[in-house]
């Protein structure tokens, strides 16, 4: 088996929530794109969560998954870089699930806080459901599955990653203490090698008792580089080093997703169902109309009223797009009245349509590709399930399931 570096495994999903607009693009998918290069990506397509609340509706899943993995794909998420599935082609997920919820205590559940907020929000739902209670530990599975240490992530799902965090240290405490765990680390400390040996005692050492955490990195990297022993005895000495049993299932970072700037066409956040959202496919001619329709300052009435970007949603999405000398403009014009509303309107027309007009030919040449598309799933998903095959192994060999 080869070793796996959860440092280096990054893994987020996406609801399908159909195609996908300008705010998802500046928020979620420039972020996935600069993270593929540096990365060994997982992406998914997270329709089981979707069913969680919308298991009433399942006939626009298929759609949907289609018009966002076909967006992802538009904004430039490369199949070369990355491994694009659906969650709930990749059965490991729902196994590792089940196996979880068998350690999980059901206060940790109840006590997240999505749990509560969204059954508020969607007061016309009932969510008083088993799998919805278990959506933050299907996604400890999703985590997990794959040994990802990054998770990018919005603020609203950082909960998320840190039960998964508390499901994985039970898990490596409950089942990594394995009979003979500590001659076998002595076997696998000898089999260091002499030098390094002495270098990973001594450091433990300096890291147990003293908390010196340049020295508990320096045995890390010592266990990760070496060449001589196997992946299952670099998880009883990386495991040893933290004081715990093996580290059969990694704990995950959040990689917090930094907030998207871009409003929505009221000033708001974007968001489909506020209805003040521009697509990334949308046509140059939506785009124009949907921006000249834009409110502006309140007290601009007339085109001789002067006005105060500060008060403009308009103003926020020239901070996006445009440089010092537009900006520079606007505040000059606006404040002056020497300018027009749809005049300052113009700069961002262009600028959203320069940068969707190479996403939106992708997005064509995807859509009119099905099967193109669905090859890069079917792709990813063998990809997946063969590093989630190799969890699972471990975790049934762990949980006593290893039958022969
Ligand atoms: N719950 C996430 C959201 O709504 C989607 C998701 C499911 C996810 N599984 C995941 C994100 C695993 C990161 C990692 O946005
Ligand atoms: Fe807004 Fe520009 Fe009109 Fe000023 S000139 S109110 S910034 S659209």
């Amino acid at each position: 088996m080869s070793s796996v570096n959860p440092q280096q495994r990054v893994l987020s999903g996406m609801r399908p929530t159909g195609r996908l607009h300008l705010g998802h693009y500046h928020g979620v998918l420039k972020n996935w794109v600069a993270l593929q290069r540096a990365y060994e990506c997982f992406f998914f397509v997270a329709d089981w969560h979707a069913l969680t609340t919308h298991y009433d509706e399942p006939g626009s899943l298929e759609d949907h998954v289609f018009d966002m993995v076909v967006d992802w794909l538009a904004a430039g998420v490369n199949p070369s870089g990355a491994k694009l599935f659906i969650q709930s082609q990749v059965p490991e997920h729902a196994e590792l699930h089940l196996l979880l919820s068998m350690i999980t205590p059901l206060g940790w559940l109840e006590r997240v806080p999505t749990y509560k907020d969204q059954q508020e929000k969607l007061k016309e739902k009932d969510l008083a459901t088993y799998g919805f209670l278990g959506y933050p530990l299907l996604q400890s599975a999703d985590i997990l599955i794959y040994r990802a240490g990054q998770v990018p992530v919005g603020a609203d799902q950082v909960a998320h990653v840190e039960i998964t965090r508390e499901v994985a240290r039970r898990f490596n405490h409950m089942y990594g203490r394995e009979p003979g765990f500590e001659q076998l680390v002595e076997a696998a400390v000898k089999k260091l090698g002499k030098k390094p040996a002495k270098v990973f005692v001594d450091n433990k050492r300096a890291w147990q008792e003293r908390g010196d955490e340049a020295a508990r990195d320096v045995a890390r990297a010592l266990v990760q580089d070496n060449g001589n022993i196997t992946l299952g005895d670099k998880e009883r000495l990386l495991g040893d080093l933290e004081g715990g049993g093996k580290i059969i299932l990694p704990e995950p970072q959040a990689l917090l997703t930094p907030e998207s700037k871009m409003p929505g066409l009221d000033g708001q956040k974007m968001s489909k169902s506020y209805g003040n959202s521009i697509a990334l496919r949308e046509e140059p001619a939506v785009v124009q109309e949907k921006v000249r329709k834009m409110p502006t300052d309140p007290a601009r009435v007339r085109r001789t009223d002067a006005g105060d970007p500060a008060r403009c949603p308009v103003w926020q999405l020239h901070e996006v797009y445009s440089g010092e000398d537009v900006k520079g403009w606007v505040q000059q014009g606006c404040r002056s009245a020497g300018i027009g509303c749809l005049e300052c309107k113009q700069p961002v027309i262009d600028a959203i349509n320069a940068e969707l007009a190479p996403v939106r030919e992708r997005a064509q040449h995807f859509a009119e590709r099905p099967d193109l598309v669905r090859s890069i799933l079917a792709e990813g998903r063998e990809e997946a399930r063969a590093a989630a095959q190799a969890t699972l192994a471990e975790v049934r060999k762990a949980m006593g399931l290893a039958y022969r």
